[in-house]
This record gives structure tokens, C-alpha cells and sequence, in this order.
């Protein structure tokens, strides 16, 4: 990543310093790409820096953690005053904020880039969102914008805000990724083993739904995923011979943990954080498997290939109709999925004081980034035309489109339970949009409960003030 963000900054016409702690992967870059713009090779982090001319911009792109605060105690003490030092890794906001802190005492804009958009985008061009000072934006902004890919003519890099905002929003980003991901693959999941289709149609279906409103990076490659024959087998598809145990390597976790002390619920990305992990457990998984009966007390496995009809989910006849409904399906889910994550950055930039433009967030993810879709188009248009939006699903442009999906939802969801074909994104998703719009919830007798057996008193729908019933004494209501 870090080797094709420095040719993509090179082809720009940037002389590009670079430096690798392991030399022959600097030579190997001179070597290979050399001819692609000026580069200047240093061997060591002081020949590095002293490479560079003052005030200095660095680019640190290394695995988070412990490497990313290896590479900048390395780095530090040889920078001045003014100096940048940027984090392009996918490096957690707290520890952002921490490193910013750091080096501001030192003189030093340090600033957390998320780059978005794998080894492709890193070249080719992706969405770049900055967190760190305006100087920091000031000084790289116009390279990254350079370097960026642009959506009708605007480039896909921002100024996100101060210290680990970029950082933040490129964590949501990546939850919202995994929400989605997690969907698609509920779609297939119900289509596949619930329905009898082919991967092979089913990637036609996916090619189909990616020229509506579920257009994105996502769809277009779950089709060319689904097409893909086992290369060492032919007639075998890929998604066959994958083992069906998800990893993560945090982001979205983070962003799970990152809600849940914002008190913010992003129960479709939770769900997708929860369901690779139950992926994962393999040996559980194999212990109930055979043991724990499905529908009907069955204990055998889904529906073979082609067997449309049988076992009373789908009729053959509805077959097409529930294609249609789990695309209706699947988009109101996204919805919620994005309506979730973008509740979250409003509650981060709440509550660190960032000052984010949600609306800004949907323009540079229209393009270069893994969530990238048509999708984000509306989403601008949707904070544009009302910035304090209470939430995504309030837009009428998204109400409208879910309220006229929610009856195929609900079929969806209905028979995913009937089927015994796991769906938490599409049944969370439901639910939430359930509780958002129900007048009153269930959390009228929790909160009674827990005044009877905490003394934790409640609110009254008539009147200011908390209260408390003497349920030991002689049951009066008291002001808490
Ligand atoms: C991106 C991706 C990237 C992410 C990898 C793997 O925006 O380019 O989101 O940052 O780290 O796709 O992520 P997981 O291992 O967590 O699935």
C-alpha cells in the first residue's frame, strides 16, 4: 500500500523521498517503477530525512500499533519544528489523538490519514480523509487531492477535521464496509441455499442488481467472485472451495466498541463483527452441527443445487418474486447500515469536538474507497438538502425507498426463520427500523424492573422528574 501510494504521489510529478527499513524493498521500488517519476531512495530514517527540505511532509504507511509508534520514536527526533508527519495506516483515533497531542508539544502536525481503497486505490486513486491541523491540510491537501480519484470533477480527499477525526471516519468507513459485506453475503446465502440457485446465476443476479440503486464496488466484484471457477479445478466454483471462516483485522471490531461507549446503536455492523466471528469458531460450530435440528426437526443441510421448490421455502413459481424481494431486502438493510454509521460520526464529532460535515464524508466516499456507490451520491444529496437530518432513514428519498421495500423486508426476513438460513443483518436492520419508528417501546417495563430491584428510578410520560415506587413498603410512588 505504502509502495503504490509513493508511485501514485511520484506520477504526479511530486519528487517522492522514500525509505523502507528493509533496503532491498526501497532498491526494488527505484528498480521497478524508477522510470514512473523522481524518486529519491534513503537507506537510512536520517538519510531519509535529511532528503527531505524544510518544512518537511512525511508519509508513514505501517501496520497499526506497536510498528506505526515504532516507526514515529524513529522518526521524531530527527523532525523540527513545522514539520508534518502524517499516519496513512489504519491506525485507531484513540491512539491518533495521543501521537497528535505528542508531537504538537514537540512542534510537529502530526496527522491520521485514512486511505481507502486497497493496493489498487493506493495507485490508482483513492479516498483520502485527513485528520490533523489546518497547516497540515494547507501543506498536503492540494497533493492529495492530486493523487485522489475524483467523482465529477471533485476530488475524494477532505479535511476531515483536527487529531484523529480521519482516523474515526475511516473506522466507520470500514464498519459500514463489513455491515455491507455482511449483507451481500445474507443476500447470497438465501438465494443460494434457500432457493437452489448457481453461484453462476446468482453472479448474473448480482451483475443485474449492480445497474439499479445497489450499484457499488461491493456488488460489481460479489459477481465477479461468484463467476470465479477453483483455478486448480475447473467446473468447481471458488466460493465453493473457500473456507467459510471470515477474519477481520479490527476495524470493524473497533467500531463496534467505539458505539457502544458513544452510546450510539450500529446493530448492522455489530451483527457483521459477530457473525465472522461465529464464522470462526469452528470447532463449536462442527459440535452442533448434526445435532441442533433446523426446520421441521431436520438436521441436514440447506437446499442442494437447482432443487427450487422443494422443502416448502420458496415455491418455484415465487422463485423470481423472492429474487426481487431480497434485493428489496438487501437495499433497506444497506440503508440502515449507513444510516447507522453516519449516526455514529455525528455522535464522534459530538463528542470530540470535530465540527465533521457528514455530507462531506458521502462526497469522497463517492469514489477510490470500498464502500464506493451510487448509494453515496444520494446520501450527500441527502445532508445537503437538510444538514441536521435526524437520521438517514428520515431523508425522503430513503424513507420512500424503504417504506416501499419493507413488505419484500419482512417476507425476507420470514422466511430466512422459516428456512433456518442465519440473517442478522437483514432481521437487525428490521428491527431497528422497527424500534426507531414504534411510539412507545419496550423499555417502559425494563425501566420498572430495574426500579424495583436497583432503586434505579424512572421518568413519567405526565410529568417532570424521576421516581420511585416503595415496592418493599407500601408501594407508593416516591420523587427519586
Ligand atoms: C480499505 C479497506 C482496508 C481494510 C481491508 C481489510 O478501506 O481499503 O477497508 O482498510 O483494512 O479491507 O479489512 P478487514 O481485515 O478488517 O476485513
Amino acid at each position: 500500500m505504502g509502495r503504490n501510494l509513493a508511485r501514485n504521489i511520484a506520477r504526479h510529478g511530486y519528487v517522492t523521498a522514500v525509505h523502507n527499513r528493509t533496503d532491498a524493498k526501497t532498491k526494488a521500488l527505484i528498480e521497478e517503477f524508477g522510470h514512473e517519476g523522481t524518486f529519491v531512495p534513503g537507506y537510512s530514517a536520517q538519510e531519509f530525512v535529511d532528503s527531505l527540505s524544510s518544512p518537511r511532509t512525511i508519509v508513514i504507511m505501517v501496520k497499526a500499533g506497536g510498528p506505526t509508534d515504532a516507526v514515529i520514536d524513529e522518526l521524531a527526533p530527527l523532525l523540527s519544528e513545522g514539520d508534518i508527519l502524517v499516519d496513512g495506516g489504519n491506525a485507531h483515533f484513540a491512539d491518533t489523538r495521543r501521537r497528535e497531542a505528542a508531537l504538537r508539544e514537540r512542534g510537529v502536525h502530526f496527522a491520521g490519514v485514512g486511505v481507502s481503497g486497497g493496493e489498487e486505490g493506493a495507485l490508482l486513486g483513492p479516498s483520502i480523509m485527513l485528520g490533523g491541523s489546518e497547516h497540515a491540510y494547507a501543506t498536503l491537501g492540494p497533493i492529495l487531492e492530486d493523487i485522489a480519484v475524483s467523482v465529477d470533477g471533485t476530488p475524494c480527499a477532505v479535511h476531515v477535521g483536527p487529531d484523529g477525526a480521519g482516523h474515526f471516519v475511516k473506522m466507520v468507513h470500514n464498519g459500514i464496509e463489513y455491515a455491507d459485506m455482511q449483507l451481500i453475503a445474507e443476500a447470497y446465502d438465501l438465494l443460494r441455499h434457500g432457493l437452489g440457485r448457481t453461484p453462476a446465476q446468482l453472479a448474473a443476479v448480482f451483475e443485474s442488481w449492480n445497474s439499479g440503486d445497489l450499484e457499488s464496488f461491493l456488488i460489481e466484484i460479489t459477481a465477479r467472485v461468484l463467476h470465479k471457477e477453483d483455478p486448480t479445478q475447473a467446473g468447481v466454483p471458488l466460493v465453493d472451495v473457500i473456507l467459510d471462516e471470515a477474519e477481520q483485522k479490527g476495524t470493524g471490531r473497533w467500531t463496534v466498541q467505539t458505539a457502544l461507549d458513544l452510546g450510539t446503536p450500529v446493530s448492522g455492523i455489530a451483527e457483521a463483527v459477530f457473525a465472522r466471528a461465529l464464522s470462526g469458531h469452528a470447532e463449536q460450530r462442527r459440535a452442533a452441527q448434526g445435532v441442533l435440528p433446523g426446520p421441521g426437526g431436520g438436521i441436514g443441510q440447506d437446499r442442494s443445487e437447482g432443487a427450487e421448490g422443494a422443502g416448502g421455502f420458496v415455491e418455484a413459481a415465487d422463485a423470481d418474486a423472492f429474487v426481487d424481494d431480497v434485493r428489496a431486502a438487501l437495499y433497506a438493510s444497506k440503508v440502515v447500515a449507513y444510516a447507522q454509521g453516519f449516526d455514529m460520526i455525528k455522535a464522534g464529532s459530538a463528542e470530540y469536538g470535530w465540527g465533521i460535515d457528514p455530507g462531506a464524508m458521502a462526497t469522497i466516499w463517492r469514489g477510490g474507497c470500498i464502500i464506493r456507490a451510487k448509494f453515496l451520491d444520494r446520501i450527500k444529496d441527502a445532508y445537503a438538502q437538510q444538514p441536521d437530518l435526524p437520521s438517514l432513514l428520515l431523508d425522503p428519498y430513503f424513507a420512500d425507498a424503504v417504506a416501499t421495500g419493507q413488505e419484500a423486508w419482512r417476507r425476507v426476513v420470514a422466511h430466512s426463520v422459516q428456512a433456518g438460513i442465519p440473517a442478522p443483518g437483514f432481521s437487525s436492520a428490521l428491527a431497528y427500523y422497527d424500534g426507531l419508528r414504534r411510539e412507545r417501546s419496550s423499555a417502559a417495563l425494563i425501566q420498572g424492573l430495574r426500579d424495583l430491584f436497583g432503586a434505579h428510578t424512572y421518568k413519567r410520560v405526565d410529568r417532570e422528574g424521576n421516581f420511585h415506587v416503595e415496592w418493599s413498603g407500601d408501594g407508593s410512588e416516591t420523587r427519586g
